[in-house]
């Protein structure tokens, strides 16, 4: 079987992405990694330290290793976990590769940070991918109106090199114009001139776009064309899955049985996953 280095080298090479898809349920994770296996894509699948805690870090592997277990090319991503403790035991219970987010930490910080975890995470496996962040990444992956981003935020290319250099990192996620979540007031737009310098100064480091939700799809295109091999997102599945839900409980039939009051959310989240990744794999990108 193979890797997720593997699927990395394949995209990169033929300018597509792999889709990044964030889950705190297991309806959630099925419909995910169904999805990808219907459309033969690869696929990351993910917990940040809120989801990891509800879902718990352990199961997600075990869950995980079950789809993988029956051929599923899926990947476990401990996603934006930014303490050493809640990294340390994503590492230890068995993900096939983590986010270490530093980012808030003063630049020196957070390389020593992100050296930590390549440094334990390659002991523990050496085929582990390690992924750092870069730049000031506003937003959260909910709702918003409005979220105010300058220039100033972006990932500097010279300081990614740097950092890329210090820490030995496999992916870098990084800061051009993206943000966390949905704004209502805005529009979200990538500032690809960033991007490109960026992908100049890191040219062997995979580069990883955050905060897909919202944006347009010509603009996820373009940064998948000018090296973007892997594209999160979070809150589209989470909206989808919520008004589904919502839609369904307003009907006024009674039903309690789980399976069937979620299938409409499991339905909608396919949705989206199918959308995205046939977005982020298709030939335009070339
Ligand atoms: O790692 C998670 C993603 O960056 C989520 O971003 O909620 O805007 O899709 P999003």
């Amino acid at each position: 079987m193979k890797i997720l280095n593997d699927y990395f080298k394949k995209a990169k090479q033929e300018k597509w992405a792999i889709g990044h898809f964030n889950f705190s349920t297991a309806d959630q994770l099925k419909a995910i990694v169904e999805t990808a296996t219907e459309l033969n894509k690869p696929v990351m699948v993910a917990v940040s330290e809120g989801e990891a805690d509800f879902f718990g870090r352990a199961q997600a592997v075990a869950l995980v290793k079950t789809y993988q277990e029956m051929g599923h090319a899926v990947f476990l991503n401990a996603d934006h976990h930014k303490s050493w403790e809640t990294i340390k035991e994503a590492v230890d219970v068995g993900f096939d590769t983590v986010l270490i987010d530093a980012s808030k930490l003063p630049y020196e910080e957070n390389i020593t940070l992100t050296k930590k975890v390549v440094e334990y995470a390659k002991s523990s496996n050496p085929r582990m991918m390690i992924e750092g962040e870069l730049g000031y990444l506003r937003g959260s992956s909910e709702i918003q109106k409005k979220i105010e981003i300058t220039e100033a935020d972006y990932t500097k290319p010279e300081q990614a090199k740097d950092f890329v250099k210090k820490t030995g990192v496999d992916r870098l996620a990084i800061v051009f114009g993206n943000i966390h979540g949905i704004v209502t007031e805005q529009v979200e737009r990538l500032h690809l001139p960033t991007l490109e310098a960026i992908v100049e100064a890191v040219p062997d480091t995979y580069l990883v776009l955050h905060g897909a939700s919202g944006l347009p799809d010509e603009d996820i295109q373009e940064a998948i064309k000018r090296g973007i091999t892997n594209v999160h997102v979070n809150t589209e599945l989470r909206v989808a899955y919520h008004d589904a839900l919502e839609k369904e409980l307003a009907k006024p039939d009674e039903s309690t049985t789980p399976y069937k009051i979620l299938a409409p959310s499991y339905n909608a989240t396919k949705a989206i996953v199918r959308e995205k990744i046939l977005l982020f794999s298709a030939r335009k990108n070339g």
